[in-house]
C-alpha cells in the first residue's frame, strides 16, 4: 500500500488532488482566484456546499468519475474564461440566487450598493404600497431585490433586450413574489411604454444600474468583453448617453420628493450630479462604494 497522490483510478478521482489539477489548470488560464474557482465548481457538480467540497479534500474521498470528468469539462470552460456565473447558472445578488447565463448581464457585487440606496429610501415611503421602478433591470436583480427586501413594495421592471428578458422572467416567477411586474421597452422613450403610463408622477424610487461603458473603452476582462451583451455595456461616446435619457424622461414618473439611484463608473459622478441637477433633480450626491471608489449618485425629485 502507498499513499501517492493520484489524479483519478478508472472510476474515482481523489478530491485534494482533483481540486490542485483545476486549480492549475485555471490558473494557466490567468483566471485571478483559481482555488476558490476550483471548490465551487466540484460543489456545483457534486450539488455541495464549497465548506462541504474542502472538507472533502482534508479527507481526501475519492469522487466518482464521471462526476470528476464533468468537473474538470467545466473548467476547461472556465480557463477559457466563461464567466463562473455562466457555468453554474446562478448568480448571487444579495440574498437573491438569480439565474443568468448567455445573453443576459451578469449582476455585480457593486450593484448590491446601489440596490442598499433605493432599498434605504423605499423603505422610508411613508406610503403602504411604495412604487419602484427598474430601468435596464437585465435579470432582474434590483427589482427582485427591492421586492424582495421591502415586502410591501409594488416593482415594475423594464428591459429592452429579448433575451435578458428572458432571464429576467424565470427569476421574477422565482422571487418576484407577485409584486414585480416586467415590461419589455425602450428606456430612451419611456413615454412610449404603455405600462407605466399609470405609474406617472406616483414612482417613489427610481434605479438603475444602466449602460456605462463609454464606446471606445473596451472591457479588459474576457469573461465581460466576451459574455456580457454589447446593449449592457456601451453607453455612447461619454458612456452617459442613456444616463441622460434616464435623467430627463424619469421626470415624469417620479413623484415630488421621490428618489433616483443611478449606478455609474467611477469617474462619472461630476457629469452625472450636473446632468440631473440641469433636469431639475434637487439634492444630487454622488456616494463611495466599500472601496471607496463613487459608484452610485442619488437626487430628489
Ligand atoms: C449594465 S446592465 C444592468 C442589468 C441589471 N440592472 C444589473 O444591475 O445586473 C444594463 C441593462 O440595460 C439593458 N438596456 C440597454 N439599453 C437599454 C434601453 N435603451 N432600454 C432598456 N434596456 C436597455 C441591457 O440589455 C442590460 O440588460
Amino acid at each position: 500500500m502507498h499513499d501517492e497522490p493520484h489524479a483519478a483510478t478508472t472510476d474515482t478521482a481523489r478530491a485534494d488532488v482533483l481540486l490542485e489539477a483545476m486549480r492549475q489548470r485555471m490558473s494557466a488560464g490567468g483566471i485571478e482566484d483559481p482555488a476558490a474557482d476550483a471548490e465551487l465548481i466540484l460543489g456545483h457538480v457534486l450539488g455541495e456546499s464549497r465548506g462541504r467540497v474542502q472538507a472533502l479534500a482534508v479527507m481526501r474521498e475519492e469522487i466518482p468519475a464521471p462526476l470528476a470528468g464533468a468537473a474538470v469539462e467545466l473548467t476547461e470552460e472556465r480557463a477559457r474564461r466563461v464567466p463562473l456565473q455562466h457555468l453554474m447558472g446562478r448568480a448571487p445578488f444579495r440574498s437573491l440566487e438569480l439565474a443568468v447565463g448567455p445573453g443576459v448581464f451578469v449582476p455585480r457585487p457593486e450593484t448590491e450598493i446601489v440596490a442598499q440606496f433605493a432599498i434605504d429610501a423605499l423603505q422610508q415611503v411613508p406610503d403602504p404600497e411604495p412604487i419602484a421602478v427598474d430601468l435596464c433591470t437585465g435579470s432582474g436583480a434590483l427589482a427582485l431585490a427591492l421586492a424582495h427586501e421591502v415586502p410591501q413594495a409594488r416593482v415594475w421592471a423594464v428591459e429592452m433586450s429579448r433575451e435578458a428578458i428572458a432571464w429576467a422572467e424565470r427569476n421574477v416567477a422565482e422571487w418576484g413574489d407577485g409584486r414585480v411586474s416586467l415590461v419589455r421597452g425602450d428606456v430612451t422613450a419611456l413615454e412610449a411604454i404603455a405600462e407605466l403610463a399609470p405609474l406617472a408622477g406616483r414612482v417613489h424610487v427610481l434605479v438603475s444600474n444602466p449602460p456605462y461603458v463609454p464606446s471606445g473603452m473596451v472591457p479588459r476582462d474576457p469573461e465581460v468583453r466576451e459574455h456580457d451583451p454589447q446593449l449592457a455595456l456601451y453607453g455612447g461616446a461619454d458612456g452617459l448617453d442613456i444616463v441622460r435619457s434616464i435623467s430627463r424622461s424619469a421626470r415624469d414618473l417620479v413623484a415630488p420628493g421621490g428618489a433616483i439611484v443611478l449606478e455609474h463608473a467611477e469617474t462619472q459622478g461630476r457629469a452625472i450630479r450636473e446632468l440631473l441637477s440641469a433636469d431639475g433633480w434637487r439634492a444630487a450626491a454622488t456616494h463611495p462604494d466599500l472601496t471607496g471608489r463613487d459608484r452610485a449618485t442619488t437626487a430628489l425629485r
